[in-house]
C-alpha cells in the first residue's frame, strides 16, 4: 500500500518532469529584460511574452513569430543557447528540421542585436566621439559578418553538408571570441 502510493507519486512526478519545459536548466534566472543600458529600444519590451518559458530577459526560446529579444544581452543569450543546440544537432539527419529552425532563431537573435545600439557600457572607455563611433561601427560590421555566416550555416545544413556546417560553426565561435575580445565582453 505504502509502496504503491509511493510508486504512484513517483510515476506522476516523472510525467510532470517529462512534460516540463526542457529549458529549465539554462533558462535565464528571472525578472525582466536587463535594460542595463540605454540601447534597449527605449525601454519597450518588444515581443517579450508573459509565459514563464520566455523567462523575460533571456529573449525568446522557441517563441512564436514576432517574439524577440528585448536587448543585446537577451539576444546574445538566445544565440548562445542556439549555438549549443545546433552543435548537438548537426550531422544527425533526424535533427535536420530542428537544426534549421534553431539557425533561423539565431538569425532572428542576430538581427535583433544588430538592430540595437552597442550598449553604452562598451563605449564608456572611448576617448572621444570618434573612438566611440569606431567601436559602434565595428560592432555593426561584426554583426553583419555573423549574420552572413548564419545564412551560410543554414545553406550547409539544408544541403546536408555536415562538414561544411561544422566548419562554419567553428568560424562563428571564432567570430564570437574575436568580437567579445575587441569589445571587452566577459
Ligand atoms: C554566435 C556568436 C555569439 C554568441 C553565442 C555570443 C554570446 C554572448 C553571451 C553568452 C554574452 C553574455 C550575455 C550575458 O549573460 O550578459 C554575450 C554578450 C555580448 N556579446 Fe556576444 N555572442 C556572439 C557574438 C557576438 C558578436 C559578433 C558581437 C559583436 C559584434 C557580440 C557582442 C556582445 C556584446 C556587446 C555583449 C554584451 C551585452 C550586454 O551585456 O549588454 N557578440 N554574447
Amino acid at each position: 500500500m505504502k509502496t504503491s502510493l509511493l510508486a504512484a507519486i513517483a510515476a506522476s512526478l516523472s510525467v510532470a518532469l517529462a512534460s516540463a519545459p526542457s529549458a529549465a536548466q539554462d533558462a535565464p534566472s528571472q525578472g525582466q529584460p536587463g535594460q542595463k543600458e540605454g540601447g534597449s529600444g527605449g525601454g519597450q519590451q518588444r515581443g517579450v511574452q508573459g509565459g514563464g518559458r520566455e523567462g523575460g530577459r533571456g529573449g525568446p526560446r522557441g517563441g512564436g513569430p514576432g517574439a524577440g529579444a528585448a536587448n543585446v544581452e537577451g539576444a546574445m543569450k538566445g544565440m548562445n543557447r542556439g549555438l549549443k543546440a545546433i552543435k548537438a544537432a548537426v550531422g544527425d539527419a533526424a535533427k535536420k528540421p530542428e537544426a534549421l529552425k534553431l539557425v533561423s532563431e539565431m538569425q532572428r537573435d542576430c538581427a535583433a542585436a544588430k538592430s540595437m545600439p552597442l550598449p553604452a557600457a562598451y563605449t564608456k572607455g572611448a576617448a572621444d566621439d570618434a573612438a566611440r563611433q569606431k567601436l559602434e561601427a565595428e560592432y555593426a560590421a561584426d554583426m553583419r559578418k555573423l549574420m552572413r555566416m548564419l545564412v551560410d550555416l543554414e545553406d550547409a545544413i539544408a544541403a546536408d553538408k555536415a562538414d561544411e556546417a561544422k566548419a562554419l560553426l567553428a568560424r562563428i565561435e571564432e567570430q564570437r571570441e574575436h568580437s567579445h575580445k575587441e569589445l571587452g565582453v566577459d
